[in-house]
């Protein structure tokens, strides 16, 4: 059987930027890819190819066996896309931005009214449903968009960082209709920058780096490759780092990283919360005083650690692997130019091809 969603050395470059350097990848019918990578790897931008909102300067894709290129009214007939940006009529209410999508794409009115209900019900926008999308939160607007998405009940669907911004229920919520979808048969590409998110959703996760896919397998896969969980101790003077590194590297399975002056080490280990207990006895057998210790799972940090050596942010200064330095300052916010901005119309492009 043909995968639902092909893409093949896929190439686009704007300007000196080469934001796709021949990514490849293919997902299977009734899976879940979860293309996972830092701000700016080219996530949205295979997205967009593949949803034809933007022509590649080279490489092929096909969707449900349909040439993006070649066809790309019929593609838009077949998929569903919900972009990183909420793209919701301001001066609609959340019941009427579903209902239009609806109507955009032919449904009997009847239908169209009973399916926005129903889905206002899934995101929990019930009690908002009258009121104009321009007085909605942003994790609210970010709701609705993913349910315009689902109107129809495409076969394939691209969801670009559903869950950015919504909160830990909503998140939750959100997961458990990703997952419905999926039972009934949904194909399903995803972005996100979260791999507990692609742990959860996703049967196959593509990492991407640098507009190019640099690992590809199992969540498990992923995982087993940099290696169990991380032990992570903040020691209470910088004096104490040395020693605190040679008490821990007995239940190391990886390199142990050192950032200096917060005086934080990394030990990827194995066995979970006894190692933990392991490493604070022998930690206070040697009087090594700490300021704090815990146990985490891998973050996309250590992924991408793990895979190329360097964190999220390549530029990063200063040794560290932290959160606080990601993102290259580019790849959100733009104006004009082909942008983000232009989801909205795109979408309703993406909506009216089902009548072409
Ligand atoms: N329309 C555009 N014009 C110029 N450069 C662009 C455009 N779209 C994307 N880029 C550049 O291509 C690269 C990939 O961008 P893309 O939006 O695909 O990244 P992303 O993985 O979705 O990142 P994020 O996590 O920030 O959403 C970035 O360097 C970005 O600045
Ligand atoms: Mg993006």
């Amino acid at each position: 059987m043909a995968p639902a969603i092909q893409a093949e050395n896929l190439v686009k470059t704007f300007g000196d930027v080469r934001a796709l350097d021949g990514v490849s990848l293919d997902v299977p019918e009734g899976t879940v890819l979860g293309l996972l990578g830092p701000n700016g790897a080219g996530k949205t931008t295979t997205v967009r190819v593949l949803t034809t909102l933007l022509r590649p300067d080279s490489g092929r894709a096909t969707v449900a066996g349909v040439d993006v290129l070649k066809h790309p009214n019929r593609v838009r007939s077949l998929i569903g896309l919900s972009g990183q940006y909420a793209a919701v009529d301001e001066y609609l209410t959340g019941f009427e931005n579903l209902q239009m999508v609806g109507e955009l794409y032919q449904m009997r009115a009847r239908d169209a009214k009973a399916r926005a209900l129903e889905l206002l019900e899934w995101f929990n926008l019930t009690e908002a449903k009258d009121r104009t999308a321009k007085t909605y939160s942003g994790g609210m607007r970010r709701r609705l968009d993913l349910a315009a998405a689902l109107v129809v009940r495409p076969p394939v669907m691209f969801l670009d960082e559903p869950t950015t911004g919504l909160d830990p229920r909503n998140r939750l919520a959100l997961w458990e209709v990703i997952e419905t979808l999926v039972e009934q048969g949904t194909t399903l590409l995803l972005t996100t920058q979260y791999l507990e998110e692609a742990d959860r959703l996703a049967h196959d996760i593509a990492v991407v780096d640098h507009g190019r896919v640099i690992a590809r397998g199992t969540a498990d896969r992923l995982k087993a490759q940099i290696g169990g969980e991380r032990i992570e101790v903040v020691v209470h003077r910088a004096d104490l780092v040395a020693d605190a590194v040679s008490a821990l590297s007995a239940y190391a399975i990886g390199e142990p990283a050192v950032e200096k002056n917060t005086r934080r080490i990394t030990v990827p280990v194995s066995g979970g919360a006894k190692v933990l207990a392991d490493a604070i006895r022998e930690l206070d057998a040697r009087s090594i005083e700490i300021d704090d210790i815990g146990l985490r799972r891998p973050t996309l940090d250590d992924v991408f650690l793990s895979l190329t050596g360097h964190a999220t942010e390549a530029e990063d200064e200063g040794g560290t692997t932290g959160k606080g330095g990601r993102g290259r300052g580019h790849g959100k916010g733009r104006a004009g130019d082909d942008g983000e901005g232009g989801q909205g119309p795109d979408k309703q492009a993406v909506a009216a091809g089902k009548e072409l």
